[in-house]
């Protein structure tokens, strides 16, 4: 079976593509420096812990697996913090991508799956958002994850790379019984907050109710972590078997609101979400859905996950099961 090397393999979707690849036979390495993913996430005998801008040691380690491709999760996410840290998010999501590039490249490694983001497009002029609408980040976040796009353009014309880079949009929820579910330290993102609001009576902002929308609250386009796992699949399946290099948008194609987030929640727990309204976060688009038309052709992916209550419930069982550990 095919070797991978999986970058930042111990965080949230990095560790769900690693549980689905182990489950489909692959022979998978962990490369993670547990800066922000979680040890327990990885079993233990995989995971190598380094860090991705030491390109002797990726050297030495590709040299001796003899990797058949890599999955690149490894990268900072938090949009706050990179506009608060520029320099932090260029050198570890640009630099620490290069010194992986490199290393592939000195040992013969021509496959890879690039971690991307729908923050590349920045505030869309249209949605259902294309492959072809405009690259234009609205933060040091969203450029970091264009300038590695922009790269692997040229790696792919000069150096023989062949990459596909997956464009996520809100990746939510957590695969059943698998003890894995997000765990962001600390938590910036809607629904793993609405939970613990539900949890611990303490109310969740939402940030702004007047957009031009039909409630007035943002609209995303919220797709199942596994849903999101099986698309790095297909796509290095895809790769090894000889395809080009490509760019694929990997959401549902259907947008949710804030307050549908909210009440899908409270159908869920049975409870009631305590909330406020607060202004809005700055930075963010008023709605953010893909088009997953290309995805679906090249990949013939379809998602699992079409309804918001069971994303819902899946990631309900990890905050619960969470809870009960501690
Ligand atoms: N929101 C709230 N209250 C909160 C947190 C979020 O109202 O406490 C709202 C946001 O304003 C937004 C929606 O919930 O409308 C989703 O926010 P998230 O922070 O969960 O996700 P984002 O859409 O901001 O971010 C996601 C990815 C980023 C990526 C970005 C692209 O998590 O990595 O999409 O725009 F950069």
């Amino acid at each position: 079976m095919a070797k991978i090397l999986v970058t930042g393999g111990a965080g949230y979707i990095g560790s769900h593509t690693v549980y689905l690849l182990l489950k489909n036979g692959f022979d998978v390495t962990v490369v993670d420096d547990l800066s922000r993913g979680h040890m327990h996430n990885v079993p233990l005998k995989r995971l190598r812990e380094l860090r991705l801008q030491d390109t002797e040691a990726l050297v030495d380690l590709c040299d001796t697996v003899k990797f058949d491709a890599v999955i690149h999760f490894a990268a900072y996410i938090a949009v706050g913090e990179s506009t608060e840290q520029p320099e932090l998010y260029f050198s570890n999501n640009v630099g620490g991508s290069l010194s992986l590039f490199t290393a592939m490249r000195e040992t013969g490694v021509r496959r890879l799956v690039f971690s991307s983001s729908a923050a590349v497009y920045g505030t869309p002029k249209e949605v259902p958002v294309s492959e072809d609408a405009p690259i234009a980040p609205v933060s040091p976040y969203g450029e970091s994850k264009a300038m590695v796009e922009r790269m692997l353009r040229w790696l792919d014309e000069y150096s023989g790379l062949r990459s596909v880079s997956l464009r996520y949009f809100n990746a939510c929820g957590a695969e059943p019984g698998s003890g894995l579910g997000e765990e962001h330290e600390p938590e910036t993102h809607l629904l793993p907050l609405v939970l613990r609001a539900v949890l611990t009576g303490e109310p969740v902002t939402v940030f702004g109710d007047d957009y031009a929308t039909p409630d007035g609250t943002c609209i995303r386009d919220y797709i199942h972590v596994s849903d999101l796992a099986r698309a790095h699949i297909l796509a290095v399946e895809k790769l090894l078997e000889g395809a080009p290099s490509d760019t694929l948008n990997v959401g549902t194609g259907r947008g949710y609101s804030v307050m549908e987030v909210l009440r899908a929640v409270e159908k869920v727990t049975g409870k009631k979400v305590p909330y406020k309204i607060g202004p809005r976060r700055a930075g963010d688009p008023p709605e953010l859905v893909a088009d997953p038309g290309r995805l679906k052709r090249t990949l013939g992916w379809e998602p699992e996950y079409t309804d918001l209550e069971r994303i819902v419930a899946t990631a309900w069982e990890f905050e619960q099961a969470k809870k009960e550990n501690k």
